[in-house]
């Protein structure tokens, strides 16, 4: 491998778009080729990377055009989400690093081929991840480390809410949006299962998850713009998962999460509220309801200068540093941190929230994952009827 990483981007949409602006950060990687079957897309994106004063990169109709043409090395799947895996596939059979945009699939099964095909690649060298970017912000990393250090106690419970509002406009804007087959779901699957990937760095494995979803605020498409659910974990606590696109204007995202030793809240990637009882000077045995707040000093942990990237005007903030992982693990010749084991729990537990919904009953996540619902055709549930008046 080049000692500058030579990087493609397929897909060149909105997504695609900010991967070149967080890779224009790293002297060690050289976006070389972009590739979307809409040439204007690639061209367009192309002409930008020019005017910003990098070598303009070729473009492509397909990876396989992508890889005969140009000398690659790593190749970032920015396109719809249907058709993640198979050019995962495509890409660690050619030998070259994949990064994957979230979520992994919309179909577990097949998921589940890519975590067995990134095992195998792993043992030659050649490495997949996919994007969750959030688990790179400050605030979860100074959760997630309190969490494995277990200054939280016993984690009891959380609640993890994405309360956002997408206008008809947006599913109107891409033909696959708001559809089963290539967006694999809804508000869950497509803003939350970011949310739901930190829910389950934090509190562990799944037991078992009992969900609603309802279509209630917009038209045209198949899947929900709400949902709700419980989950159970494997070391005892109980969550509520929230998601929907439905909540105009739109308010945040937040993760609660609370233990008998202490309690975090994030809202909008900002750490908002952090308490440890190691950490406290004051006896609270009745509670110090929202007091003590530890924010501050945790926060002074985690230095500005590794977490505000090497630009702080560029957008894409989470992107870069979890490509400063990346790059590194790869020049390492290591896993990096986001493995497609942890995005394929993130999306069993989704699809879990569906078959749920769609039964109207109680599922065990294992089972999920051992394909039990592999057949099962789900749906959005029966509020979707409803629809807009
Ligand atoms: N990490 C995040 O926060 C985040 C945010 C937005 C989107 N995403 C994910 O990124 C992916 C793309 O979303 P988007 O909003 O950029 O979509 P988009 O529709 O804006 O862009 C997708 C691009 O892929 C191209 N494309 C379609 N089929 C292709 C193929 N076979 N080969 C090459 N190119 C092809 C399209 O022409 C289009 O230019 C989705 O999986 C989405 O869930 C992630």
């Amino acid at each position: 491998m080049s000692a500058v990483l030579k990087v493609a981007i397929t897909g060149c949409g909105v997504i695609g778009r900010m991967h070149a602006v967080a890779l224009q950060q790293f002297p060690e990687a050289d976006v070389v080729a972009l590739i979307d079957t809409v040439p204007a897309a690639a061209d367009s994106l192309a002409d930008l990377m020019e005017e910003s004063g990098r070598p303009k990169p070729s473009t492509h109709l397909t990876i396989g055009d992508a890889l005969a043409a140009a000398d690659i090395d790593l190749v970032v799947l920015a396109t719809p989400s249907g058709l993640h895996i198979q050019q995962a596939l495509e890409v660690l059979g050619a030998g070259k690093h994949v990064v994957i945009e979230k979520p992994l699939d919309v179909d577990l099964s097949r998921a589940q081929e890519i975590e067995a095909a990134a095992k195998e690649a792993a043992g030659r060298g050649v490495f997949a991840s996919v994007i969750s970017q959030h688990r790179f912000d400050r605030g979860s990393v100074a959760v997630a480390n309190a969490v494995a250090k277990g200054r939280f106690g016993r984690l009891t419970s959380a609640i993890a809410s994405v309360a956002w509002w997408r206008g008809q406009g947006y599913y109107d804007s891409g033909d696959w949006r708001g559809k089963w087959a290539m967006d694999g779901g809804g508000a869950l699957m497509n803003q939350g299962v970011h949310t739901v990937d930190l829910l389950l760095w934090f509190m562990g494995r799944p037991v078992e998850i009992h969900a609603h979803t309802a279509l209630l605020a917009h038209e045209r498409i198949e899947v929900e713009d709400t949902a709700v659910a419980t989950v159970t974990f494997e070391n005892g606590g109980l969550a509520v998962l929230h998601a929907t696109t439905a909540a105009y204007p739109g308010l945040t995202v937040r993760v609660q999460l609370m233990g008998s030793e202490g309690s975090a809240v994030l809202d909008n990637d900002q750490l908002q509220y952090f308490h440890a009882r190691d950490a406290g000077t004051a006896s609270a045995d009745m509670g110090l309801q929202g007091g003590g707040n530890q924010t501050i000093e945790e926060l002074s942990k985690y230095p500005d200068e590794d977490y505000e990237a090497m630009d702080p005007t560029v957008y894409p903030g989470g992107h870069i540093r979890q490509y400063r992982d990346i790059l590194d693990a790869i020049s390492e010749g290591r896993q990096p941190g986001v493995t497609i084991s942890d995005a394929v729990n993130a999306l069993a537990t989704v699809r879990a929230v569906y078959v749920s919904a769609t039964l109207n009953q109680a599922v065990l996540f294992n089972e999920v994952l051992s394909g039990r619902y592999n057949d099962l055709e789900v749906r959005t549930g029966p509020s979707s009827t409803a629809g807009v008046s």
